[in-house]
């Protein structure tokens, strides 16, 4: 549930994702067993399908991975390709995706905005308080874009039962140990609906080290809940003013909010900028990420914020005539860091490369856009860097740009990310 949000935000587990496959023996492939485990616990399949998933031309598997391809954001080839493993292999909310949880087809509510939780146990691996506070922030963020409103009981039936624990631990879900799925949490309604469950077999942390978090699905709140002037995410002639992706999220900025995009949830979330990092102006110019430093950079003006989670870094904002450019540059349009630690500032028709590694600019920059990036709109409103591409948003448009073949290979719409897949 998004309430929990930030608390991933912060808590990031310390935990190795990647050791699948205990169990197996040596001759089988692993990537059968996980998509086998897999399919069965998000996507419902029956688990006499077992033998199905070895045959590769099987139906009801193709089925499945088609459909979880399709709710996962990815492209759908009904094969497990490595783009899908990747993200099968990355952490996440253990609630199904698919059937009454996690899509919530009977569209739950809550009956009413004045909700309590509870915080029933903890961690051992953090204070309480830092708990207690990463939840408080967690459901100030909900009240903020929503008329709920929750205050904390210390007994009793809250709406909301907040515990820690491991493996089996009351419900029909039970966790899996280090790794994988990190919490689960039900839909709103009375009972164990509305409550969060954290995996305490991870390492809850307060900073930010370790793999991405996958945040579990959001409850459904009353669509009223909206400001009136937010923009609307499915707008065709919607632009934005930077993105970046922030720990395999993508995030999109617009005037004084930015929409949350991750491959768990099936809807984007919507924030306002200043609920996460109230120093930060709105209307940014460009942003970032440096996933090594687990550092997302946000700039506007002739400033710029170095940003790790919820917490500006000290010393910042910074000038960004401190990065190398020349004085008459006031502003920059988009900023995009590549897998080499080279990041690429773009201005006008123009764009300068900073080495992350030795912090400078490199020689025989400026260059023109259209000369390496052929085909491409030169004036950038945003650059993303993402499954290889750098895509270029430019208006409502966004062009996918291979830099291997080093061309174009599809125009698509600017929120393509956020409404592509209702059209
Ligand atoms: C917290 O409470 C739940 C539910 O009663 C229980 O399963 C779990 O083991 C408890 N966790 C801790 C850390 O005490």
């Amino acid at each position: 549930m998004k309430h929990f949000t930030i608390l991933l935000l912060l808590c990031l587990p310390v935990c190795s994702t990647y050791p699948l496959n205990g169990g197996a023996k040596k001759e089988e492939d692993p990537n059968l067993d996980l998509l086998q485990h897999y399919l069965e616990n998000y996507y419902n399949l029956a688990k006499d399908v077992k033998q199905f998933v070895r045959r590769k031309d099987s139906g009801p598997v193709v089925k499945k991975i088609q459909e979880m391809q399709k709710f996962l954001g990815l492209e759908v080839t009904g094969k497990l390709d490595s783009e899908t493993l990747e993200v099968m292999r990355m952490p996440r909310c253990g609630v199904p995706d698919v059937g009454d949880f996690g899509t919530f087809p009977s569209m739950p509510k809550w009956r009413k905005t004045r909700l309590t939780y509870r915080i029933v146990n903890y961690t051992l691996d953090l204070p309480r308080d830092a708990v207690d506070s990463a939840i408080e922030k967690a459901l100030k963020v909900w009240e903020e874009v929503t008329p709920l409103t929750f205050s904390r009981i210390y007994e009793g039936e809250a709406d909301i039962l907040i515990t820690f624990a491991a493996r089996e631990h009351g419900d029909f879900i039970p966790f899996d140990g280090p790794g994988m799925v990190l919490a689960h949490a039900f839909s709103p309604g009375p009972g164990i609906n509305g409550d969060a469950h954290f995996d305490d077999d991870e390492k809850w942390t307060k900073d930010t080290s370790g793999p991405p978090p996958a945040s579990p699905d959001d409850p459904v709140v009353p669509t009223e809940s909206v400001p009136p002037e937010t923009p609307a995410m499915c707008d065709p002639t919607l632009s934005f003013d930077a993105v970046s992706t922030l720990r395999g999220e993508i995030l999109f900025f617009k005037d004084r909010y930015f929409w949350r995009r991750s491959l768990w949830r099936p809807e984007p979330e919507l924030h306002l900028i200043s609920t996460f990092w109230p120093s930060l102006p709105s209307h940014l110019d460009a942003a970032y990420e440096v996933p090594s430093k687990d550092t997302i950079f946000i700039f506007k003006g002739n400033k710029f914020w170095a940003i790790r989670g919820t917490e500006v870094q000290a010393g910042y904002p910074r000038d960004i005539h401190t990065l190398g450019f020349p004085s008459i540059i006031r502003k920059i349009d988009a900023a995009v860091s590549d897998e080499e630690k080279k990041t690429y500032f773009f201005v006008e028709d123009k764009y300068w490369r900073f080495d992350e590694n030795s912090q400078s600019m490199e020689q025989g920059f400026p260059r023109l856009i259209t000369d390496d990036f052929p085909g491409v709109e030169p004036k950038a409103n945003a650059v993303l860097q993402a499954f290889g591409f750098f895509y270029f948003f430019s208006g409502s448009s966004k062009f996918e740009f291979d830099p291997n073949v080093r061309m174009v290979t599809r125009i698509l719409k600017s929120n393509y990310w956020l409404c592509g897949q209702r059209r």
